[in-house]
């Protein structure tokens, strides 16, 4: 039975680049996002099979549908489950509104954690899974003026170790990756006219040790590195791939 591979978020971005990588090393790969056309393109890009499960995943029933399709679907057997779609807003804590932390809370945390508890019964039943949690350098070292962003990412890390505690004695693995700034359309500068961007990326550089910001692909690689078998005895990690941020 062939492995396969959830991507949330794998219209854009990170969750695209890992959708492909893990196409790449034999995955089918289901596709979560909103856009379907974006999802298309990724699909058409995965070359080991891809099924797009396009809805807005705050919409509860329409996500419950989508991973009952899922997990009922006998073609393959699924091993890796990658929470990485995400919101990403500046606000500080006096101008962060009950709404802005409820839906921080809502789309960075508790889909993921609904995600989970509708895997765990398959991953039990078939012999363990691996989980990767997508959250952020920010949610190690907050940065003022992302109050919400960082404390919610901060849960996750919290939330992942608790989860390879619980599914430890299952073979259910969970890790979170914390990425540092990486140029995806989550930010701003992303989709500046390129004299703009470049200055603006310029103005980052210092930031990091490694005098540059991050590429999804490489992003990607290392969510595949702790979903895969390469790192079977991993678990309860939250890995920083992030030029080194932290620490300048
Ligand atoms: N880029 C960075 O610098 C950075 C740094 C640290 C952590 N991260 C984390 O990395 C993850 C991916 O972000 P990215 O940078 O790749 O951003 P992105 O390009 O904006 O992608 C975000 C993805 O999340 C999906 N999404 C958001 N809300 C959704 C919803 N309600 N229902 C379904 N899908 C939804 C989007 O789907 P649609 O586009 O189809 O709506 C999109 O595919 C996020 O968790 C983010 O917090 C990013």
């Amino acid at each position: 039975m062939k492995k396969a591979a959830l991507i949330t978020g794998a219209s854009s971005g990170i969750g695209a680049a890992t959708a492909i990588e893990f196409s790449k090393n034999g995955y089918f790969v289901y596709l979560m996002g909103r856009n379907k056309e974006r999802l298309e393109e990724v699909a058409m890009r995965c070359r080991s099979g891809a099924s797009l499960m396009s809805c807005d995943m705050t919409d509860t029933k329409a996500l419950d549908k989508r991973l009952s399709e899922m997990l009922t679907n006998k073609a393959h057997r699924i091993e890796v489950l990658v929470n990485n779609a995400g919101i990403f807003e500046r606000h500080t804590t006096e101008t962060g509104t009950d709404e802005i932390w409820m839906k921080q809370f809502e789309v960075n945390m508790l889909i993921p954690v609904r995600i989970v508890r509708a895997f765990f019964p398959y991953f039990k039943t078939h012999g363990g899974g691996s989980i990767v949690n997508v959250s952020s350098t920010l949610g190690i070292k907050p940065a003022a003026g992302t109050s919400a962003y960082s404390a919610v990412k901060a849960a996750m890390i919290n939330w992942t170790q608790c989860l390879a505690q619980e599914g430890g004695p299952y073979k259910i693995r969970a890790n979170a990756i914390c990425p540092g700034i990486v140029d995806t359309p989550i930010h701003q500068f992303h989709s500046l006219p390129e004299a703009e961007k470049n200055k603006a990326l310029e103005s980052m550089q210092n930031l990091q040790p490694l005098g540059r910001i991050g590429t999804p692909d490489e992003i990607a690689k290392s969510i595949y590195f702790l979903g895969s078998d390469l790192s079977s005895w991993t678990t309860g990690a939250a890995l920083a791939i992030d030029g080194g941020i932290n620490l300048a």
